[in-house]
């Protein structure tokens, strides 16, 4: 799924311009600041920049430009749909799919040049769309070092390999890749990495003995990406990162010199006085302990927002409010208290998250009043929420630093 790009004015003939409403604002200047700090940190490996979900609800054909521009060399997705996507949309760098069913059109991914990850099932499935597209499919092949997902466990890679080389010499397909996926990369100090890199490097050990040579060995998520350089191999395959955000419990985006892309905004719906003891919400779990204002901010479930993330924070005219009550399907609502200037805030801005450079709300407060990680607090952001693209232009440029800070640019 895309979502509509705005990029100009909205004229006053036009009306409104709607991602004034609301939006999630994705500065693309940032996608670049990370891919570069990535691909510093890879070199002199490849970067891969994962745009599967959309690119993690941030706009998957934006992103994969401006990841492109930045360094990136490939692109990789979880499904054939998503990569035709991207070639429909002029996209035509390298690009892997790797999570398949009977169903998935392999066909039209080797007619269309996608490579295609393959665990063992889908050798046959490749190799007759090869022959019914008279073209060679290119494809990795994956092996489970531990994750327990799909990739061939190591007691079948052995006649995985040896097939592929056969179809290989046949002049079928061509093995571009051999990949694996790690387990607990967050969490630099576990063992199990270790046994991964090993069980990737005899995995490796075996598919060169049989002859296969393949272009990029890549294993390294973001996490390991930052913390293992003995991951690396040829290529690393990057996403959260390069959307800003930190994979390490307890260490921010900006330790990581990362910037978040993405900025939740809104308008304020309703600001008014309410007495002491007001109900708020379905259940009415939250009372007013005093006369005070409740500004209604106008997301809910149905954006995307957590039900269950009450007391995530809400910042209003500098000043950042926990939710209070009940999230709905389309409003949550903030006590913004006593002070008298509350009724005036009707129409502010109003931001769920944002690069947090400024001290501002950010996407791990939202995944800890979720209860969940920061992985799906951006992921889930939905479709009703307009994308709006800031700084595509890459002369908007690395010079500007924080001049395209979406929590100011986007409410323009
Ligand atoms: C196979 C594969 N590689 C790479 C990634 C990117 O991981 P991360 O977002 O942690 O960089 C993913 C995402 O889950 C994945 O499924």
């Amino acid at each position: 799924m895309t979502y509509p790009a705005t990029t100009g004015e909205f004229s006053a003939a036009s009306g409104p311009d709607p991602h004034h409403e609301r939006s999630a604002v994705i500065d693309l200047e940032a996608i670049r600041h990370n891919v570069r700090r990535l691909a510093a940190a890879a070199s002199p490996a490849k970067v891969m920049a994962v745009v599967k979900a959309d690119a993690y609800g941030h706009g998957a054909v934006p992103v994969a430009r401006a990841a492109l521009q930045a360094g990136a060399s490939w692109l990789g997705v979880a499904h054939i749909s998503e990569a035709l996507a991207l070639r429909a949309a002029g996209i035509d760098a390298p690009l892997l799919a790797w999570l398949h069913t009977a169903d998935s059109n392999f066909g039209a991914a080797v007619a269309a040049g996608v490579d295609i990850g393959c665990s063992g099932w889908e050798l046959e499935r490749i190799v007759a769309a090869a022959r019914e597209q008279e073209r060679p499919a290119r494809i990795h092949l994956k092996v489970d070092t531990g994750l327990g997902r799909n990739g061939a466990t190591p007691e079948a890679w052995d006649r995985l390999v040896g097939e592929a080389v056969e179809y290989q010499d046949q002049g079928l397909l061509r093995v571009v890749g051999i990949f694996s996926h790690l387990a607990v990369a967050d969490e630099p100090e576990r063992p199990e990495t270790d046994e991964q890199v090993a069980a990737f490097r005899e995995a490796l050990a075996i598919a060169e003995d049989a002859g296969v040579d393949p272009e990029v060995r890549h294993l390294a998520n973001t996490p390991a990406t930052l913390s293992r350089p003995d991951t690396h191999f040829d290529m690393v395959r990057v996403g959260l990162g390069i959307y800003g955000l930190s994979p390490f419990d307890g260490t921010t985006s900006a330790e990581l010199g990362l910037r978040p892309a993405m900025t939740l905004r809104t308008l304020v719906s309703q600001c008014k006085e309410v007495p002491a003891g007001q109900g708020v919400s379905y259940g009415l779990h939250y009372r007013t302990r005093e006369a005070s204002t409740l500004a209604l901010i106008p997301l809910g479930y149905a954006d995307g927002v957590p039900r269950v993330a009450t007391g995530g924070p809400v910042r209003v005219a500098g000043k950042t409010y926990p939710v209070v009550g009940r999230i709905a399907m389309d409003q949550m609502v903030i006590d913004l208290g006593a002070e008298a200037s509350g009724a005036a805030l009707q129409g502010a801005e109003a931001e769920l998250f944002g690069n947090g450079a400024d001290g501002g709300p950010t996407v791990d407060e939202w995944a800890r009043a979720a209860g969940t990680i920061n992985y799906e607090v951006v992921t889930r952001i939905s479709p009703r929420v307009p994308r709006r693209f800031i700084n595509e232009d890459e002369s908007a440029g690395s010079g500007q630093a924080m001049a395209g800070a979406p929590s100011k640019a986007g409410a323009a």
